[in-house]
């Protein structure tokens, strides 16, 4: 749910972010360094903001930052997840050194004092000092033993900031390196949002998708996955690794041709019975960096009676589920799709189609991550494009006109006209919903 919203700008009550972020108090703080004691987590790890009056009726806005936000630069070390408690997706292990730093990229709209308070846990064995510096000034913070990696505790400084772009640090200052860091929360008069972290590197969109995602033949098929690059700026890059034909587990798979007594089709295993991966996916999950984003959308062949490409109701949410969480723990987010409609008419009607958009649906809601209702914007595209009834009749090669320029023969896939416009729908998904990778679309 919180990854549906938008970074730092949206206020939103405590109630609709789930009530879970630990650094989501109230109360305004002046003191330079305190500390308090928190034992929440949650699943999500989008940043989010929230506003609440003080004893002084002043509005106070909280904005959390997780790893894997944009304002999160990246850092010498790792996103971790072993130990329990952390909010969002992990935690900031950072390499164990003096002089090591995690960095923030902030924007903020109204001058004025604001706290930043840091969730940590030392499980180690000595204090893990480190100095915290936004606008010239500096606090050292002492980052205690928690008595253990997995208790978590919260630290405060408060800094004067003025309008504008400012770049937080924390650098430790003993060889051990920095704390474990769940997060950084923003207190303050007024709205901040994420800013551009130095030298950030391209954020690059994986796609893992069929056909109607795939780049294609010139001049038919053409998926979705081959036009999207055109609508974001330089600073994204798009790999499409979307091809024709697969199931969910046939792309990820070697699917054979016997089904097992499981209902599902056998997949090829290793000789520590671990799955034989398609390349393209232990590609994917050798160069997929964090804050990169991962689109998912299967479902047009999975329905399959027979193998290869067979695939039950419930292995299709457990594949799901397994590549969103192969993307959260590399600090990737996972953007489920819902299967490309295909143009079918009931009269002048365009209606749904396709299958697994329940499976899609409870898989974004049990992992807390954004869905895009493909099926669903597609068909209400066709409709508005006045596509039913098809001229001529049902699905035909010689299908002319809007029809004929956007589907290939099949009304299902795409010719290159068809593929923008339903890029161009996905991309307006990324708007309404408030996924952060909208910072990165052009302007339109
Ligand atoms: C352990 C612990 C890590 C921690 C590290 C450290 O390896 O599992 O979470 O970051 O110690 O000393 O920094």
């Amino acid at each position: 749910m919180r990854n549906l919203i938008p970074l730092l700008i949206a206020v939103f009550s405590l109630a609709a972010c789930g009530g879970n972020n630990a650094a989501s108090s109230s109360s305004s703080s002046s003191s330079s360094s305190s500390s308090s004691s928190s034992s929440s987590s949650s699943s999500s790890s989008s940043s989010s903001s929230s506003s609440s009056s003080s004893s002084s009726g002043r509005v106070e806005v909280t904005t959390l930052i997780e790893e894997g936000d944009r304002a999160f630069c990246p850092f010498n070390g790792i996103i971790e997840n072993q130990h329990a408690g952390f909010a969002g997706t992990g935690y900031a292990n950072a390499a164990n050194a003096s002089g090591v730093k995690l960095t923030w990229a902030v924007s903020v709209a109204d001058a004025g004092s604001y706290s930043l308070v840091i969730r940590y846990a030392n499980g180690g064995t000595s204090a893990r000092p480190g100095i915290l510096a936004v606008a010239g000034q500096e606090r050292t913070l002492d980052f205690p033993l928690t008595t253990g990696w997995d208790q978590w505790r919260e630290t405060t400084a408060t800094f004067t900031l003025t309008p504008g772009a400012h770049l937080i640090t924390l650098t430790s200052s003993a060889a051990d390196g920095l704390a474990n860091v769940d997060s950084l929360a923003l207190k303050g008069p007024g709205q901040i949002a994420a800013a551009m972290c130095p030298d950030q590197p391209p954020v690059t969109v994986w796609l893992a998708g069929d056909s109607t995602v795939a780049n294609g033949n010139t001049p038919c098929p053409v998926g979705w996955g081959k036009t999207l690059a055109s609508y974001f700026s330089d600073k994204v890059v798009v790999q499409n690794f979307a091809a024709g034909g697969r199931s969910v587990r046939t792309w990820l798979y070697d699917v054979q041709n016997q089904m097992g007594s499981d209902g599902e089709c056998r997949i090829s295993t290793n000789n520590d019975g671990s799955p034989v991966l398609q390349a393209r996916w232990s590609t994917m999950l050798g160069q997929m960096r964090a804050g990169d984003y991962l689109f998912i959308q299967f479902g047009i062949n999975d329905g399959d009676s027979s193998c290869p490409r067979h695939v039950g109701s419930n292995a299709f949410k457990n594949e799901y589920i397994y590549m969103a969480n192969e993307a959260s723990k590399r600090g990737v987010r996972p953007i489920l799709v819902t299967p490309s409609p295909a143009l079918r008419c009931s009269g002048s009607t365009a209606v749904a189609n396709r299958g697994f958009i329940n499976e899609t649906f409870a898989v974004a809601r049990q992992l807390n991550i954004p869905v895009i209702d493909l099926h669903q914007l597609g068909i209400n595209l066709y409709n508005q494009l006045a596509f039913c009834p098809v001229p001529g009749g049902g699905v035909s090669a010689s299908t002319t006109g809007p029809v004929g320029e956007f589907f290939c023969d099949d009304h299902t896939h795409f010719d290159t006209p068809g593929a923008h416009q339903i890029a161009r729908i996905i991309t307006q998904a990324l708007r309404a919903q408030a996924i952060p990778l909208a910072d990165y679309l052009r302007v339109e």
